[in-house]
């Protein structure tokens, strides 16, 4: 069993995503070996695909919105859902929120949040479970690059636009993903970020970070 830590730190280095220069992640770069690894090696050794790995653009969106607008997260309970690396529960520790989750059901994401936030001085809790459903009720929730497959899309919005009705503020940090929603959101800013064209198809992407609406008849389609 390839024990995460260890995988992490052999596999990473520690570097910033282009819009976030404030923050360093543990990151697949072109000179270490995860890049080149498929997903049947990374199965052998018992490694999911690493998103973790990566600071999707999403992510990177939300990140940059949270430090410029503290107000978000300010003193408030903070979720930061599909946290992958912890970019964003990372950025929202450090806006000043009163405390911050890291959801992710992967354990190297859960690995690698953990030796993020120690690595950028940042309090993040982090939790394997799958909230989606739960009744948690954290005033902010912060969602970055999460509508990339339909299933989990549509639990997601569904559980998400019911923690908004609430009185949760969510917002959702997007680069066009096939299962966006297409109504009941409202953009609040829009970012080009960086990406690599290993993990896009292109080396920039417009980015935009929303709120979910709870209004009913508001929701997301
Ligand atoms: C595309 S990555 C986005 C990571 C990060 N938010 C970012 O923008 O860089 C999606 C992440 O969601 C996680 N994920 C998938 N389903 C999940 C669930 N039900 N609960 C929590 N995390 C989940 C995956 O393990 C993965 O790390």
């Amino acid at each position: 069993m390839t024990d995460p830590v260890q995988f992490i730190r052999a596999n990473t280095a520690l570097v910033s995503p282009p819009l976030v220069p404030e923050v360093k992640l543990h990151l697949a770069t072109e000179v270490v070996p995860l890049w080149q690894l498929t997903e049947e090696e990374l199965a052998a050794k018992g490694v999911a695909p690493p998103y973790w790995a990566f600071a999707w653009a999403g992510g990177q969106a939300l990140a940059r919105y949270v430090l410029d607008h503290r107000e978000v997260v300010a003193e408030k309970s903070t979720l930061d859902f599909g946290s992958g690396s912890g970019l964003v529960a990372i950025a929202a520790a450090r806006a000043g929120a009163e405390s911050v989750l890291a959801a992710d059901i992967d354990e190297f994401a859960h690995a690698a949040i953990k030796l993020n936030a120690v690595a950028n001085a940042a309090i993040v809790s982090a939790t394997t479970d799958d909230l989606i459903g739960s009744d948690g009720n954290w005033r902010t929730i912060l969602v970055g690059d999460m509508c990339y497959e339909r299933p989990l899309s549509e639990r997601l919005l569904a559980w998400l636009v019911d923690r908004a009705a609430h009185g949760a503020t969510v917002l959702l940090g997007d680069p066009g993903r096939s299962y966006f929603p297409k109504g009941g959101v409202k953009r609040l800013a829009t970012y080009r970020v960086q990406t690599t064209r290993d993990l896009e198809d292109r080396e920039t992407r417009e980015t935009s970070v929303y709120r979910l609406l709870a209004l009913p008849g508001d929701g997301p389609t």
